[in-house]
């Protein structure tokens, strides 16, 4: 019950990481809003809400591009629990190409919902949040927050952005009582990095073998981050960046050496 009487915003919540963690919050008492662009996905994850889970998962549909969606799951999460203490803005995509191969379109979706979407949750959760005395605003980075990788250069140039707007928003917010906080996942089995590890020949070793810890990552193991940066237990951390990513970042040299 580390998180008893708050209640959650999770996007993303349809799937992957988003998903494992609005089942863990609500496992750990928050009543969450799980949102998601994906309607019946997100049903599906209020459906998985474990039995003995002391707080509700709603379920709401929200394309975080839009700021009249965002606005209103603000407004709706208020209205349904009374307060905002907690919000993982984790609604991400993923798209292919360097410069020249990406669309302008696809460019242009990328900032849309890595970046924008964590702009516009914010411009409406922080003042909640501020109504309710403070809280934990999360938001999903990538290990491509540090380095780039070959062929993802719009998805490498978003997820720099969020961690800029984490340490930016981190001395906004601090004096509120609001704390800022990114994640930075390595490779972790979800359905975004699903077409790497089963389509690319030796994707799956590949992706095990460069974290030290020498397995892929799960969504639970990133959910468990989530909740420390959530809960109170980490009231002393704002404007930080979290890597679970099972060591690939801290031995990038060994990660080299082993391609
Ligand atoms: N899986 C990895 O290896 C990995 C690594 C680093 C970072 N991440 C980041 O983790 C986050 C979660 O990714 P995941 O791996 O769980 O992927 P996923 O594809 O399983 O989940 C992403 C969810 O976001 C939702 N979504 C997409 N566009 C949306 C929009 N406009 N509005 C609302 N919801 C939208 C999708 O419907 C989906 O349910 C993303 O920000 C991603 O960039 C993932």
């Amino acid at each position: 019950m580390r998180l008893k009487d708050k209640v959650a915003i999770v996007t993303g919540a349809g799937s992957g990481i988003g998903r494992a963690t609005a089942l863990l919050f609500a496992t750990e008492g928050a009543n969450v809003v799980a949102a998601d662009i994906n309607n019946s996905a997100v049903s599906a994850t209020a459906d998985k809400r474990p039995a003995g889970a002391k707080g509700k998962i709603m379920p709401a549909t929200a394309d975080m591009r839009r700021a009249e969606d965002v606005r209103t799951l603000v407004a709706l999460t208020v209205r349904k629990f009374g307060r905002l203490d907690v919000v993982f803005s984790n609604a991400g995509i993923m798209r292919g190409g360097n410069v020249v191969d990406l669309s302008e379109r696809d460019w242009d979706d990328l900032f849309a919902v890595n970046v924008k979407g964590s702009f516009l949750l914010g411009k409406h959760a922080i003042p909640e949040m501020k109504r309710s005395g403070g809280g934990s605003f999360i938001l999903t980075a990538s290990a491509n927050s540090f380095f780039a990788e070959s062929d993802i250069a719009g998805y490498c140039a978003t997820k720099g952005a969020v961690m800029q707007l984490t340490r930016a928003m981190a001395i906004d917010h601090g004096p509120d009582r609001i704390r800022v906080n990114c994640i930075c996942p390595g490779w972790i089995e979800t359905p975004m990095s699903q077409p790497f590890l089963d389509e690319n020949p030796g994707g799956r070793e590949f992706a095990g073998k460069i974290a030290p810890i020498g397995r892929i990552g799960q969504p639970e193991d990133v959910a468990g981050v989530a909740l420390f940066l959530a809960s109170d237990e980490s009231r002393f951390v704002t404007g930080a960046a979290y890597n679970v990513d099972g060591g690939w970042t801290a031995g990038m040299t060994r990660a080299i050496a082993l391609i």
